[in-house]
């Protein structure tokens, strides 16, 4: 059985780390594995604190780099609930950067990770509802369900578009795309 309902504040979360030499990539800046690696934490803290179980990751959206990150930045991630499904939850990450001399403070990105619970069967275990006490709570939730009906429309059509791929016209198809097909069927 699912936990009692939970407001969104319960389980936000706030993960704040040294952006240290060892996190640069060839070109001095914070690898974006370093982010990733952080926002995958946050996010499961977060969705940890809301369901109190297991979970698993099973998508990511919207990873987008906006701006470098340095080293010797403090970077903090916040995370939120945005919306619980029945045994899914999409965990909405604010990443910001600040140079501790001069106080500026840098948005680099937003992302969603979509968790789901398992319990101990291993299964997909239902998540407590969510409390929606702000404007801002009701806002990301409806945005939050939107974007799941889109996303869910889409698996839909991609599946369709692969079960019908007609290769033997791939060279009408692909007559303005940047390839050369040397392929020969077999006769
Ligand atoms: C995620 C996983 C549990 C889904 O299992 P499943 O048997 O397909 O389960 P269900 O069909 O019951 O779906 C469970 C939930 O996942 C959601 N889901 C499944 N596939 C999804 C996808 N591609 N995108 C978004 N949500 C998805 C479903 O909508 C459902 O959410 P809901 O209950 O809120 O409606 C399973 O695919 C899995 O364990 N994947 C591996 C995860 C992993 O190892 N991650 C990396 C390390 S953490």
């Amino acid at each position: 059985m699912a936990a009692p309902p939970k407001p969104v504040r319960h389980s936000q979360t706030t993960i704040t780390e040294l952006m240290i030499p060892a996190y640069a990539n060839f070109g001095g800046k914070i690898h974006g594995g370093i982010l990733l690696s952080l926002m995958d934490k946050v996010a499961y803290a977060c969705a940890s604190k809301h369901a109190g179980a297991y979970r698993v990751t099973v998508t990511v959206d919207k990873v987008e780099f906006l701006q470098p990150v340095e080293v010797g930045e403090l970077v903090s991630l916040h995370a939120s609930v945005n919306y619980v499904g029945r045994t899914s939850l999409v965990v909405g990450i604010r990443v910001e950067a600040l140079n501790v001399k001069t106080h500026v403070v840098k948005h680099t990105n937003s992302s969603f990770f979509t968790m789901v619970a398992k319990g101990d069967d291993d299964r997909p275990a239902e998540v407590p509802l969510l409390i929606l006490e702000t404007a801002e709570d009701v806002k990301r939730f409806i945005e939050a369900m939107r974007v799941r009906q889109i996303k869910q429309a889409m698996r839909e059509q991609m599946d369709d578009a692969k079960s019908h791929i007609d290769i033997a016209h791939a060279a009408e198809l692909l007559k303005k795309e940047r390839c050369i097909i040397t392929y020969q069927p077999n006769v």
